[in-house]
């Protein structure tokens, strides 16, 4: 039996509906990859997977990253929250989530995929949003296009931290400038054939261009690609499970009241491919 899905918007987004059972199993995993690179991000409403399951689905669609990242626990669980208590490493880089960015532009192989599921919700606020950054670079006028493939951005932990935590202290800078410095293409050309603007809050610079010009198209790309066409609003709902595909799209949560005791648990896939330039 083929997998059974819904769209959730013209540009992005879907809805799966397969039984627990099944999607544990890896059942659909084949079919699953190729729908989440296709629409960017999946639902599962009303899954109700616990730790283990969810753990046993993500590793079915790719490599699960287990214990590489300090944060996670061996078995590859982060515990997504603002509690210092819960996690204070994860806390304290927390802020950032709430701009739009994609996950690991620290890292060669920036992570395929994500799953996410909600173990407290906020009683109001706490939306995650996902914007198609392939959607987004397909839309574009063809000379637009050719010339955004010829360009680099620097990605720098300070870029992404320096708006989320304004009075950040000299112990945070250092450890934000701790962190890897690359420059990637700012258009990625997947393995598969498809296309997708390199974004995040990380994007520092243009290589090459001028402060305030490369400031202007930075912002103006961002623009361009969170506008409501692009973007899925996901209203969290107990038994949820979301997943995305980290390569071509970013995402964001909405404002919640820190002290609610919001929490997900996340399981991560590790990357596939480099951030490629177009031939
Ligand atoms: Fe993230």
């Amino acid at each position: 039996m083929s997998l059974d899905y819904t769209e959730l918007k013209p540009r992005i987004g879907a809805q799966l509906h397969a039984d627990k059972t099944a999607l544990v199993s890896g059942e659909y995993a084949d079919e699953i990859r190729a729908l989440l690179v296709e629409r960017g991000v999946l639902l599962v409403r009303g899954a109700n997977m616990d730790d283990h399951e969810q753990r046993e689905f993500t590793r079915s669609l790719g490599d699960l990253r287990l214990g590489t990242f300090k944060q996670e626990g061996e078995e590859g669980l982060l515990k997504v929250t603002m509690d210092k208590k819960e996690n204070p490493e994860y806390a304290a880089f927390f802020p950032g989530t709430f701009f739009w960015h994609m996950d690991g532009t620290y890292d060669p192989l920036p992570p395929f995929a994500t799953t996410l599921s909600p173990r407290v919700l906020s009683p109001e606020g706490g939306q995650t949003e996902f914007a198609n950054t392939y959607a987004a670079f397909e839309d574009l006028p063809a000379d637009e296009q050719a010339y955004l493939e010829t360009l680099q951005v620097v990605h720098t932990m300070h870029a992404a931290m320096f708006h989320a935590v304004p009075d950040a202290g000299a112990e945070e800078y250092a450890t934000w400038l701790g962190y890897p410095q690359p420059a990637y293409p700012l258009v990625w050309q997947h393995k598969s054939g498809r296309k997708s603007l390199v974004l995040s809050t990380s994007g520092s610079h243009v290589v090459g261009m001028h402060p305030a010009d490369s400031r202007d198209l930075l912002d103006r790309l961002m623009r361009h690609a969170t506008q409501e066409q692009y973007v899925y609003r996901h209203e969290w709902e107990m038994g949820d499970v979301v997943m995305w595909d980290n390569t071509g799209t970013m995402h964001r949560v909405r404002p919640y009241d820190p002290d609610c005791g919001r929490q997900l648990h996340r399981f991560t896939l590790n990357g596939e491919e480099a951030i490629t330039a177009v031939a």
